[in-house]
């Protein structure tokens, strides 16, 4: 390698779990870079499933290390929740979880904040956000009232910060003769220091952990949570995360350089999916987005809700081809589509002012675009077994094809079904 980065080429969801799952193989480290527990990761091993949040699904893999690199914002009881999870289900964890002590840590106060402002005049001004407290969390980031993961260790600073912390969300909430929010400070103080004895064992000085190794040339995977689409800089903004999803956040919330970077692998769906608010131009109507939601199990790992869907958005994807410098893509779920007679590709998008080919930057203008479309035969069988390229149908094949061509980038992988197994590699 040494580093390779893999991340969602679209609004989330597309199915990343699986790669990690088999990009393990190669690496030592798999590092997740921004996001918290609002990811939902799936990973199909023999008749097991694991959902994973926040634990890099590479613990899976006996021997491996998974990070958390100062980019991610840690909800500690979620984590810990996770980790005696997965002890439960015989996943030896013990040495293998690190915890990078610069990564901002969630309280409770950040959901209590987070569903207000969902709420706030009868959802109004909502994003349908996973109501996980990450935007919150990430706010207090940016605004420097947050805390690191090293504050839980300092006690003075850790009480004066909880205190002016629930000050000031109690004062925001009140502020319009909303309810005081039952937010005990003492408790919370109590809470999180108990947290970072927990967490303790597990700390370590990532950027300088995985600069050590790949210097070592130790093979390491950089793991990105939801998707390009939903990056806070370049995605249907302000209906994003409120992290750095693309690439770029790669480095920054994992503390090494663009040096190392030999590989940037974008998975895309066949097809597109998006949950909560926000922009979707190739979204399906609902007859046959509600026929693809049940055929490809379409609802989200972490909040149960039902993905809105939508036919294959080539524009979006070359848009995230660009911004992540993408060399290889995943195309998964292709056996979802199979019984569909014709198959929609968007190349473009119709405007009131012409046809554009670029991802506009004003999400109104976006929620208005009509894409243009290029219809491709579909096939009737099952994919689920094919294992070569050429055990796809010629239709399939030439479909696939065409979403190389367009986003000018190698196709690495075919995924046709949830198991290991059911992977084509080109
Ligand atoms: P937040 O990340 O909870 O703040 O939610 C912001 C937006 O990102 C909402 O539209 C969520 O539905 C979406 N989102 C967050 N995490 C994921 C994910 O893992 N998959 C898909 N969408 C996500």
């Amino acid at each position: 390698m040494p580093a390779r980065i893999i991340l969602g080429a679209q609004w989330g969801d597309e199915g990343k779990g699986k790669f990690v799952d088999l990009l393990t193989r190669e690496a030592d480290y798999v590092v997740r870079y921004q996001g918290g527990s609002n990811a939902g990761h799936t990973v199909v091993v023999g008749d097991e499933t694991f959902i994973l949040h926040l634990v890099p699904s590479g613990i899976l893999h006996p021997g491996k290390v998974g990070v958390l690199g100062n980019g991610v914002v840690i909800d500690p009881a979620s984590l810990l929740k996770e980790i005696e999870g997965l002890t439960a289900r015989g996943i030896d964890t013990e040495g293998r979880i690190r915890i990078s002590d610069r990564a901002h840590v969630i309280l409770p106060y950040h959901k209590t904040i987070e569903a207000f402002e969902e709420e706030r005049e009868g959802g109004a001004g909502a994003f349908g956000t996973t109501r996980r407290g990450i935007g919150p969390a990430y706010r207090d980031k940016a605004s420097r009232n947050g805390i690191r993961v090293i504050d839980l260790f300092d006690e003075a600073a850790l009480r004066g910060r909880i205190e002016a912390n629930v000050d000031w969300v109690s004062h925001w909430l009140t502020r319009d003769g909303g309810r005081r929010p039952d937010l005990d400070p003492a408790a919370l103080f109590d809470q999180y220091r108990d947290f970072g004895e927990r967490l303790a064992p597990m700390l370590a000085d990532v950027t300088r952990l995985l600069n050590e190794e790949l210097r070592k040339g130790t093979p390491i995977l950089l793991e990105g949570a939801q998707g390009t689409l939903l990056d806070v800089d370049h995605g249907t903004y302000p209906f994003v995360t409120s992290s750095s999803a693309s690439a770029g956040g790669a480095l920054t919330g994992s503390g090494i350089g663009p040096r190392w970077i030999e590989d940037v692998i974008g998975v895309a769906k066949a097809y597109t999916t998006r949950v909560g608010l926000g922009p979707f131009p190739t979204e399906m109507p609902a007859d046959l987005a509600a026929t693809l939601r049940d055929q490809g199990a379409e609802f989200g790992a972490t909040t149960g809700r039902p993905r809105r869907c939508g036919w294959l958005d080539g524009v979006g994807l070359r848009h995230a081809v660009d911004l992540n410098g993408l060399t290889r893509l995943a195309i998964t779920k292709i056996d979802v589509l199979s019984g569909m007679d014709t198959l929609r590709i968007a190349t473009g998008y119709e405007t009131e002012t012409g046809w554009i080919a670029d991802f506009p930057a004003d999400t109104g203008l976006l929620g208005r675009c009509r894409p243009v479309y290029e219809d491709h035969a579909g096939w009737q069988e099952s994919l689920s077994g094919c294992r070569r390229w050429d055990d796809l149908p010629a239709a399939a094949r030439r479909y696939l094809e065409r979403i190389a061509e367009i986003t000018a980038t190698p196709i690495g992988w075919v995924s046709v079904g949830s198991g290991r197994d059911q992977t084509i590699i080109l």
